[in-house]
């Protein structure tokens, strides 16, 4: 019995095959464990002479056991020492990183300079009511600005109960949501996704607006020109002259386009300096029809509103010339006009 398992144990090849032999030998129902139950039938004699040599072999056979599952165990790691090593002097892999799109590089760049004005961000859905991207804003239905706005409908189907929404075509109806939600006065800028159906070299169906606003007891076009000239001088890295133009949109009253002062000279536009003029954004005090729809009394507050194109400025401050080029996502676009993160 003690050279059928001594044997059986050094000849072992793994682990599994130990604990087969372990079970087979002095397991419960092992063989050993078997005799030593046939103890009891014996004489008190033969007991004396089968009991120590029975547990002798046990501990002999267990001692065994324990001394080749350690040898085994020595054995597997000397096998990985030897198939799994690394050659820590091969060149690193390139290791192909992202890059942050001007797009997000420059609303982070407006966030920061109007929050140092005290604007704090506002947002609102991109799916809009349609009566947050019009009527609240003095654009009634038939108004012809509903059909110049190029605005993508939701469809509906008949008997859809639910208000009619559209993709919203610009951000002032965040103008609307938070002087709902906040009252006056208030400081808000408004960065998000607008959408029109157009498309050419400076227009894409989707792109994106920071809209401002500003409202409290005595604010006036020259607050506007103020935060303005101070956001584009911040924003270009040099002072930047503006120029007001009047205008229209039938949410401010009064309304002006607002131009930066650069030089067209060789194809390339340069900011803040020259005689040449190019329009940025739209603006204006809000129409005291905009707040009574917001749940603000025009007869104690007033302010002002613009909207800015954040593509259009990025365009300008990184001399990028086609617009499409921001949403085609070609990696090497990207990697040439992205941002470390
Ligand atoms: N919403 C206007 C647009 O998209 C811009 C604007 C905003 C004009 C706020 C005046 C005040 O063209």
């Amino acid at each position: 019995l003690k050279a059928k398992y001594l044997g059986a144990i050094a000849e072992a090849a793994d682990e599994s095959a130990l604990e087969a032999l372990r079970v087979q030998a002095v397991g419960k129902k092992g063989e050993i464990s078997l005799k030593m139950r046939e103890l009891g039938k014996m004489t008190p004699e033969e007991r004396q002479v089968a009991g120590p040599a029975l547990n002798a072999l046990k501990d002999e056979i267990n001692t065994a056991l324990t001394a080749k599952k350690a040898a085994l165990a020595d054995a597997a790691l000397d096998e990985r020492l030897r198939t799994e090593w690394l050659d820590v002097t091969l060149p690193a892999r390139d290791r192909r990183t992202g890059s942050v799109h001007p797009v997000s590089q420059v609303w982070e760049e407006c966030t920061a300079i109007f929050a140092d004005m005290g604007f704090s961000v506002a947002e609102g859905p991109q799916i809009e009511e349609d009566w947050y991207n019009f009527d609240a804003l003095n654009i009634p239905s038939h108004h012809p600005a509903r059909a110049e706005m190029d605005t993508f409908y939701m469809h509906r189907e008949p008997g859809d109960e639910r208000p009619p929404h559209v993709l919203r075509t610009h951000t002032s109806p965040v103008q609307i949501r938070s002087m709902q939600a906040q009252g006056a006065p208030i400081r808000v800028i408004a960065p998000g996704r607008v959408y029109r159906s157009d498309y050419d070299q400076t227009h894409t169906p989707m792109f994106h607006q920071i809209e401002g606003l500003a409202i409290d007891r005595d604010i006036s076009m020259a607050n506007l020109k103020w935060v303005l000239e101070e956001f584009f001088t911040a924003y270009f890295g040099t002072p930047v002259k503006t120029r007001f133009r009047a205008s229209h949109f039938p949410f401010t009253e009064p309304s002006a386009e607002i131009d930066i002062q650069c030089s067209f000279e060789g194809g390339t536009v340069k900011v803040g300096e020259g005689e040449d003029w190019l329009e940025v954004l739209g603006s204006g005090m809000v129409h005291p029809k905009v707040l009574s729809a917001a749940g603000v009394d025009p007869a104690e507050w007033q302010g002002f509103a613009f909207g800015m194109g954040i593509d259009r400025i990025a365009m300008l401050k990184y001399g990028i010339p086609d617009l499409r080029a921001f949403f085609d996502s070609d990696l090497r676009w990207l990697r040439h006009y992205g941002f470390s993160a």
